[in-house]
C-alpha cells in the first residue's frame, strides 16, 4: 500500500517457522538471529544460566585489610610490589581488550544461544574492569602508572598488541565470513582470545596474585580474583566449546596448514608469556620463579591445545596444582582466610 514503510527489508514477514536444526553457529542464512527459541545449542544456553548464577560485584568485597597491609611499612618488598602492580596493570586493560573483541566477533556468531552468553560475558568483563579499577583505587596506587602499563611496559604491551591485532583484523571494513579465508580468520581470532589471552595470559597472572592470598596477604584483592577466575574459567571453556562447534560445522576450515598456524600462534603466546614472567619475577618470591611459571605456561598451553584437537607441544607438568583447586570455588571454602561460600543469585554474598 502506498505510504506503508517497507518492513520486508528488516524483518521479512512469513508464516514459515524455522526448526532448531536449521541454526548455524556462524554464517546462518535461514534463521532469524533474534529468535532464541527453539534452542539448538543447549550447551551455550547452559553456560549463560550458570554465568548468571555467579553474579557478583567488586564493591561487595572489603579491601580494608589489603589497605592496611599495603600501607604498612615493610609490608611488601620491592619485588613483591612490582609483581602486584604489573599484574594489576596487565589486567586493568586486558579485560577491556577482551570486551572489545566480543563486540568484534558478536556480529559473526549467528547462534542466538551463543550470543546470549557473549552478552553475559561482555557484562562480566565490565565487572572485571570495575574490579581492576576498584583495587588500585582502594590501595591508593598511582592509577596512571597502572592503566598506562600496556603502553609503557614492553612485556605487557607485546601481549596486548598480539591480541589487539586479531581484533583489528575483524574490525577492518573488508572483513567477512563468506570466504573460506575469512572464516579461518574468525576461528583464529577465537583461538587467540579464548585459547591464549583468557586461557594462558590470564592464568599466569592469577597464579602470581593468588600466591599472596595463600599467605593471607591481600585477602580482598585475592577474593575478587577468585570470583574473576571463576568467571574466566567459564569464558575459557565456553570459548573452546565455541571453537569446537565452529570446527564441527565447518570441518573444511581445519586444514593441516591452519592447524600448524594455530600451533605457531600458541607457541608465540607462550614465548610472550614467559617473557612477561621473567619481567615480573626477576628474582623469584614466595616459591614462585619464572622457571616455574614457564612450566606452568607450557602445561596450560598443552591443555588448551588438546581441548581443541591440536597435539600438545611441551609435555610440562603442572607446578601449581593448587590452581586447579582454586578454580572451583565450591570446593575451596577454606582456601583463604576470608572465604566466599556458595554464591546466591540475587546479588548477595555469604561468608564463613
Ligand atoms: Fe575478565
Ligand atoms: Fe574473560
Amino acid at each position: 500500500m502506498k505510504g506503508e514503510p517497507n518492513r520486508m527489508d528488516i524483518i521479512p514477514m512469513t508464516t514459515r517457522r524455522f526448526r532448531a536444526e536449521d541454526k548455524r553457529i556462524i554464517n546462518n542464512k535461514s534463521v532469524d538471529v533474534n529468535q532464541l527459541v527453539p534452542i539448538r545449542y543447549q550447551w551455550a544456553w547452559e553456560y549463560y544460566l550458570k554465568a548468571c548464577a555467579n553474579h557478583w560485584m567488586p564493591q561487595e568485597i572489603s579491601m580494608q585489610r589489603d589497605v592496611e597491609q599495603w600501607k604498612a611499612a615493610g609490608g611488601f618488598t620491592e619485588d613483591e610490589r612490582r609483581v602486584i602492580k604489573r599484574n594489576l596493570g596487565f589486567f586493568s586493560t586486558a579485560d577491556t581488550l577482551v570486551a572489545n573483541n566480543i563486540l568484534a566477533i558478536y556480529k559473526y556468531v549467528t547462534a542466538p544461544e551463543c550470543r546470549q552468553y557473549l552478552l553475559r560475558q561482555a557484562f562480566e568483563e565490565a565487572i572485571h574492569a570495575h574490579a581492576y579499577q576498584y583495587i588500585p583505587e582502594s590501595l591508593g596506587m598511582d592509577e596512571g602508572e597502572i592503566f598506562n602499563m600496556y603502553r609503557e611496559i614492553p612485556s605487557i604491551h607485546d601481549k596486548d598488541e598480539f591480541e589487539a591485532r586479531l581484533t583489528a583484523d575483524l574490525m577492518s571494513p573488508d572483513f567477512e565470513t563468506e570466504s573460506f579465508e575469512g572464516r579461518q580468520r574468525l576461528l583464529g581470532n577465537l583461538v587467540g582470545y579464548y585459547g591464549i589471552m583468557e586461557g594462558i595470559f590470564f592464568y599466569t597472572a592469577f597464579v602470581m596474585l593468588l600466591s599472596f592470598g595463600r599467605q593471607n596477604r591481600m585477602p580482598g584483592t585475592c577474593e575478587q580474583l577468585q570470583y574473576i577466575l571463576r568467571d574466566e574459567s567459564m569464558h575459557l571453556n565456553f570459548g573452546l566449546d565455541l571453537i569446537n562447534a565452529v570446527k564441527e560445522e565447518n570441518p573444511e576450515l581445519w586444514t593441516a596448514g591452519f592447524q600448524q598456524s594455530m600451533a605457531e600462534r600458541f607457541k608465540q603466546g607462550v614465548v610472550l608469556e614467559c617473557r612477561y614472567g621473567e619481567d615480573c619475577l626477576p628474582n623469584g618470591l614466595m616459591g614462585l620463579t619464572h622457571e616455574l611459571l614457564r612450566e606452568y605456561v607450557q602445561h596450560i598451553a598443552d591443555r588448551r591445545m588438546e581441548k581443541i584437537g591440536l597435539p600438545k607441544l611441551y609435555g610440562s607438568s603442572n607446578p601449581f596444582p593448587w590452581m586447579s583447586e582454586v578454580v572451583d570455588l565450591r570446593k575451596e571454602k577454606n582456601f583463604f582466610e576470608t572465604r566466599v561460600t556458595e554464591y546466591q543469585t540475587g546479588g548477595t554474598l555469604s561468608w564463613d
